[in-house]
């Protein structure tokens, strides 16, 4: 049952992906070598120098996490400290001085409480997508770190990926890369993002849900999945996904590999996924916080297109995966210790 009487009054089965301005934002700004306080505000625009570092040089990272309604009417964040962690990971790659990892989650918590009315009701398959981002500001011109930043959070209420349940679909392989050997593909700065806009868009208008990106050294090995990562099931029910130090870390694959190995029997293994041994899955999918688990009916390599397990339906072990995997974020199944933190 849903305990708060003033939710807002959204069409919550069928949210999308889209900005809304919810009540409340965390803000915080480090100044002199320190962060203040921090506290909620209204306000969802920003005052910045036109100097500032993060505007011309890409001096910044972000976060994406969701929180969950559950049956019982509590709220879930899932593995909260997992981002804080990438977060500072992404931080020091930039030199950017990282958020205290508790002090990021309790700022986490602060938002998503002051927006209760805006979090989903428990089985509308929505949730409250929560957007965690630092900036170098100040007045600047030089191509250097800048010395004072913006920590602030964000909430908007999300769809669920698919209406209607979970479906296949299709994806091409592209030939631009998403992000250099050595570069900053592990880390969550806005510059991949940028990258990968064009690429998308050249995906999107030949009706593929996204661009797969091949390893930028040889082009050989499958990368990432648009904004997520890959995973492929062998026919020897072996857990697959890509190792490499270009690609995002991502939360949930590390989730659905331990899920993979104790609660499906699976053999779980992190390595190169070479995209001319495509048949040696007999399912494959995409996963992150927004795609959850997607799966990958068909890919375009280039002249040829490899169908997986099918291009209508989903696979068995596919299907598990999301079962396990989205029971856990809403409550409905028994999380691994660690994983849910409540907002009280
Ligand atoms: C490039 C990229 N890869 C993978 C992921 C998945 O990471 P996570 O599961 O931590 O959301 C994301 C974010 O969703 C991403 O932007």
């Amino acid at each position: 049952m849903q305990k708060d009487k003033k939710m807002k009054q959204l069409d919550w089965e069928n949210l999308g992906f889209s900005y809304i301005k919810t009540d409340y934002r965390f803000i915080s700004h480090y100044k002199e070598g320190q962060w203040d306080e921090g506290s909620l505000t209204t306000d969802n625009k920003l005052h910045i120098s036109e100097g500032s570092p993060a505007l011309h040089y890409g001096q910044q990272c972000f976060e994406g996490m969701k929180a969950y309604r559950t049956k019982d009417g509590s709220i879930n964040l899932f593995r909260p400290y997992e981002n804080a962690r990438r977060m500072k990971q992404s931080c020091e790659r930039l030199l950017m001085p990282s958020y205290p990892e508790e002090d990021f989650v309790d700022a986490v918590k602060k938002v998503v409480k002051a927006n209760e009315d805006w979090i989903p009701p428990y089985g509308s398959g929505s949730s409250l997508y929560i957007r965690p981002f630092v900036i170098g500001v100040g007045d600047n011109i030089g191509i250097k770190a800048a010395e004072e930043y913006i920590f602030s959070i964000f909430v908007i209420p999300v769809g669920s990926y698919f209406k209607g349940g979970l479906q296949p679909s299709n994806f091409i392989v592209s030939t631009y890369d998403r992000a250099a050997p050595r570069g900053t593909g592990a880390a969550k700065v806005g510059g991949n993002y940028a990258a990968s806009l064009l690429p998308g868009k050249e995906a999107k208008e030949r009706q593929f849900s996204d661009a797969v990106y091949l390893d930028p050294a040889t082009q050989t090995k499958i990368e990432e999945v648009g904004a997520a990562n890959f995973f492929g099931i062998t026919h020897d029910d072996e857990f697959i996904t890509p190792k490499s130090p270009s690609i995002l870390n991502s939360i949930t694959k590390r989730s659905l590999m331990w899920l993979a190995e104790n609660r499906l029997g699976l053999t779980v293994k992190e390595g190169d996924v070479y995209i001319d041994e495509l048949d040696q899955f007999k399912e494959a999918g995409a996963c992150g916080t927004a795609a959850i688990v997607a799966p990958i009916g068909g890919l375009q390599v280039g002249k040829d297109f490899h169908v997986f397990y099918s291009e209508k339906e989903v696979g068995p072990v596919t299907m598990q995966l999301y079962n396990e995997l989205v029971g856990i974020q809403f409550g409905d199944v028994k999380a691994p210790e660690g994983w849910i933190v409540k907002v009280d």
